[in-house]
């Protein structure tokens, strides 16, 4: 094996896209993937890859320091992308402790490793820290996020990943840490926990339930297809430049009401329903406390330096998804238990 790469949170959504473009592209890297397995974290996710040569799993938590230290010790890692997070709003209003212990710990867990493994000599070892968007803030009707907009997190997942960015650079610039951080959009695609706006909403299509919009719909995401994140994500850790922060985004910005009709005509093209049937079902509740208002990236330095763009088309890319949950009932079901339905009460009652 040419190189031993420590993969975190590769049960989630996207790290399992990462996992499965790296296990598959590199057959002589080993890729260990250390994941905590909480709510969001889904082997099934990863079950084509169960059997693959290159491929480990390890169930371990980022905060527990004794846990990280002896994976770090058997494995002696080259590189580490470390994607495991607590990654919902609602769920960071509701507690967050939780997210400062596994965004802001565990990653200072990652970077103490990595700094002991690596200090005799840090040639060809990286730190990518996966990061959000979320940690500049929120933008007014214009203007787009670049790498030097300031940090202004407005949420507590927010400030647990903006600390976490801190870490990152603070390690780099202290002690020598190879690192790069990126800081991505919303992604959306197969795999994605049903309590994110686009999956929740295509279960409750399919159920017939009620489509919480938080607010007054007009708040603004900019969407990228989860592969071309993982794509991104390829491309920067093989050829970003150590210290370097790149932005990722889809270049495709929609307000949420928006986006939830043209969602609702696909599903009822998809589901072979009267025209109308699932926007029927939009009723607006009680806004999200804190809630930002727009984000858009400007991932022009990811374009012009590395040669990365988004591959899909947004029509495209949401066809793909919702073609994916229907045709994944059962993924949905396994995972729409009862802890899901007591988190569903207790957010939307
Ligand atoms: P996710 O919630 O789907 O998955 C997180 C994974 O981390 C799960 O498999 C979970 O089991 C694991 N995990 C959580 N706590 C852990 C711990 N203490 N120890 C070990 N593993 C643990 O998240 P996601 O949406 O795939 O996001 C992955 C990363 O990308 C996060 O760092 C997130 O901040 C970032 N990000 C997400 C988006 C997005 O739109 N989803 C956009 C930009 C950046
Ligand atoms: O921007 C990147 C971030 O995108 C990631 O860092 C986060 O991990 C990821 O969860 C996502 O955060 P958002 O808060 O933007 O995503 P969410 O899917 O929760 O919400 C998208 C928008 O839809 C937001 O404006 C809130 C709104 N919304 C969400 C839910 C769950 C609703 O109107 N109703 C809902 O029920």
């Amino acid at each position: 094996m040419s190189k031993t790469l420590l993969i975190t949170g590769g049960a989630g959504f996207i790290g399992s896209h990462v996992i499965r473009l790296f296990v598959n592209k590199y057959p002589d890297y080993k890729i260990v993937n250390l994941d905590k397995l909480t709510y969001a974290g889904n082997l099934e996710n990863l079950k084509d890859l169960e059997n693959k040569e290159n491929y480990i799993f390890e169930k371990g938590d980022i905060v527990d320091e004794d846990c990280v230290n002896e994976l770090f010790a058997k494995y002696d890692f080259d590189g580490v992308i470390h994607l495991a997070a607590e990654s919902h709003v609602d769920r960071s209003i509701k507690n967050p402790m939780e997210f400062i212990m596994t965004n802001v710990v565990g990653t200072v867990n990652l970077l103490n490793a990595a700094k002991n493994l690596w200090k005799e000599n840090i040639d060809g070892n990286l730190f990518y820290h996966v990061s959000t968007d979320e940690v500049y803030g929120s933008l007014g009707d214009t203007g787009l996020f670049s790498e030097n907009t300031s940090y202004d997190p407005q949420s507590p997942y927010a400030s647990s990943k903006a600390s976490s960015d801190h870490f990152v650079r603070a390690y780099g610039n202290t002690y020598g840490m190879p690192y790069v951080i990126s800081n991505c959009s919303n992604n959306y695609g197969p795999n994605q926990f049903p309590e994110k706006l686009l999956p929740l909403f295509i279960n409750n299509i399919r159920n017939r339930k009620s489509l919480p919009v938080y607010g007054d719909g007009k708040f603004t995401r900019d969407w990228l297809y989860v592969v071309d994140h993982a794509i991104a994500i390829d491309k920067i850790y093989h050829e970003g430049r150590n210290g370097e922060t790149y932005n990722i985004g889809g270049f495709n910005e929609w307000r949420n009401i928006d986006l939830i009709k043209i969602l609702c005509k696909q599903m009822d093209i998809a589901l072979g329903n009267e025209t109308g049937t699932s926007e029927r079902l939009i009723t607006y509740v009680k806004d999200r406390p804190g809630h930002d208002k727009r984000y858009a990236i400007d991932a022009n330095k990811l374009k012009n330096e590395l040669g990365w763009e988004p591959s899909l088309q947004f029509n495209e890319g949401l066809v793909k998804t919702i073609t994916w949950y229907l045709a994944n009932e059962k993924w949905l079901e396994n995972i729409v238990s009862g802890d899901y339905q007591k988190y569903y009460e207790q957010q939307y009652s």
